[in-house]
């Protein structure tokens, strides 16, 4: 089967494989933290709570900003189809990515920071002893390094974009609100909007680590913990959340390729498109619910905005997504396939996350097992195979895609065992079994270990559709 050409922006190339490459391997990776943590939960691995939390750690942040390279992949890939993106700025964003996750790394397993990803003040600086100040510092220096880097990718799209369009509200699609004409493709309305909350997401994570850079050498200067807490979880959320808005594009670009009916923006899409620009930036609170000094009118906002969030852009793009499939004669192959599982992964997940939004459930639920739960279906199912699905699309490009037994077979592997592991997180939840604890209760065992069997079924299935997928990548390129 051919796959349109035309969507390929030779000078983005290079660096676009580059992306790709890396975030395949440390996707694997990560996951193979996860395998291990998982294990030790079940106590078929003997390993320490100080590793385990360093694990936790560094699988936390390691998968947050791989979903966010990759997402950065796609995005950079297409977006150079319409705008005129300068590939030095995609450079400058892997250089200060991979100095960031060198001091990360050298924080979290030489120097053993173990706080989390989420790197809560006033932890980092109370570590009763498990970590130096250095340690910590090096984590949190390297997260802005990464920051910086993300910063520079998306002021680069930004200025592209204003240079294509003249304005964010015209590459919003606001004129085609108003007079009907020149809609700008899907791509450039949602690469707009991840530019737009990310610009804002990154400079707060900035303040705040910068303000707990200073604490940490010069504690008389401290830090509201609330204030602290809001900053560090919108800017983590929103970053998070783009990941996903970032990778969809690959839906919006390469499955009409395959149904051979095109993308089209309608007012809905647009509409859908701004309203979550606005609302994924105050959306976060649901992740404060039970913090007791939070105005009552967060709590109220995180609940109502968990509901209306996602679901605007997700109900159009799922509908959409079905509707191009519906009696097109698509040819399946492995690219096609994670992509539509990527749009079942994304609305599944939403689910499990908008039970939790809600105060009453989450007074009970939201310090167990049920949250990561709702993100490992969102992201495992979601966000992983988009970017799946695009790394195979560019191994595969300009060849005739077949859909081969081993392909299905890692397929449904992949689909099963990530589904089975991520209903494992909530059914513990359900059981009121605690996140985050290295050690586990001997009735949570068999949930551990349970759990244990599917991951290995998700590492061994990932890991055989990205070897195959980086080995096409890494050949020289084949465009004509
Ligand atoms: C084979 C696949 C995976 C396995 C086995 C796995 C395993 C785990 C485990 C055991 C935890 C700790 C749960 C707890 O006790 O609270 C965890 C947390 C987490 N995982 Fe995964 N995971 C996988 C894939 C992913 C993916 C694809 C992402 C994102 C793209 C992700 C992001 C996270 C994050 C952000 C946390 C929270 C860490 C924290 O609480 O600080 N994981 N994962």
């Amino acid at each position: 089967m051919s796959i349109q050409k035309d969507s390929i922006s030779p000078q983005a190339c290079g660096v676009v494989k580059v992306y790709a490459a890396i975030s395949g391997v440390v996707i694997l990776l990560m996951m193979l933290f996860g395998l291990i943590m998982r294990m030790t939960q079940g106590q078929i691995l003997p390993i320490g709570p100080e590793v385990f939390y360093q694990l936790m750690t560094a699988h936390g942040i390691g998968m947050v900003a791989i979903a966010g390279l990759g997402g950065s992949a796609v995005m950079w890939h297409f977006l150079g189809k319409y705008v005129n993106l300068r590939e030095g700025f995609a450079w400058a964003n892997l250089a200060f990515f991979l100095a960031g996750v060198v001091f990360v790394l050298g924080g979290i397993f030489l120097g053993g920071f173990a706080a989390a990803w989420t790197f809560l003040y006033p932890l980092p600086a109370n570590s009763m002893g498990m970590w130096g100040k250095h340690a910590a510092a090096a984590y949190m220096g390297g997260v802005l390094l990464v920051g910086v880097g993300m910063l520079l990718f998306y002021l680069e799209s930004a200025r592209a974009i204003i240079q294509r369009y003249g304005s964010f509200a015209k590459a919003l699609g606001w004129n085609f609100l108003r007079n009907g004409q020149d809609a700008p493709p899907a791509t450039i309305i949602a690469g707009t909007v991840v530019t737009i909350i990310n610009i804002i997401a990154i400079l707060i994570g900035a303040v705040i680590l910068v303000m707990m850079l200073i604490n940490l050498y010069v504690p008389e200067i401290s830090i509201h913990p609330l204030l602290a807490k809001n900053l560090i979880f919108l800017f983590g959320h929103v970053f998070i959340n783009s990941t996903i808005y970032m990778a969809v594009i690959a839906v919006y670009e390469i499955l009409p390729g395959y149904t051979g009916r095109p993308w089209k923006v309608y007012k809905t899409f647009v509409w859908a498109w701004s309203a979550t620009c606005l609302m994924v930036l105050a959306v976060y609170p649901h992740h404060m619910l039970m913090d007791y000094a939070q105005p009552v009118w967060m709590h109220v906002m995180g609940q109502i905005i968990s509901y209306t969030s996602s679901l605007p852009v997700l109900a159009l793009t799922m509908t959409a997504t079905l509707g191009r499939i519906y009696r097109s004669n698509i040819k399946w192959d492995l690219t096609a396939a994670l992509l539509v599982l990527s749009i079942f992964g994304w609305s599944a997940g939403v689910i499990p996350a908008v039970i939790d939004g809600t105060i009453v459930v989450n007074q009970v639920m939201h310090n167990t097992m049920w949250v990561p739960g709702h993100f490992h279906l969102y992201l495992l199912l979601g966000c992983v195979p988009m970017i799946l699905g695009f790394i195979n699309w560019l191994s595969s490009q300009g060849n005739a895609a077949g859909f081969g037994g081993l392909d299905k077979t890692m397929l449904w592997t992949f689909a099963l065992s990530a589904f089975a592991y991520a209903l494992m997180f909530l059914i513990s939840g359900q059981a009121s079994i605690p996140r985050r604890w290295a050690v586990h209760l001997p009735e949570w065992l068999w949930y551990s270990q349970l759990a244990s069997l599917f991951a290995a079924g998700v590492v061994l299935s990932a890991m055989i559709i990205i070897v195959r997928a980086l080995g096409g990548i890494v050949k020289p390129a084949r465009l004509s």
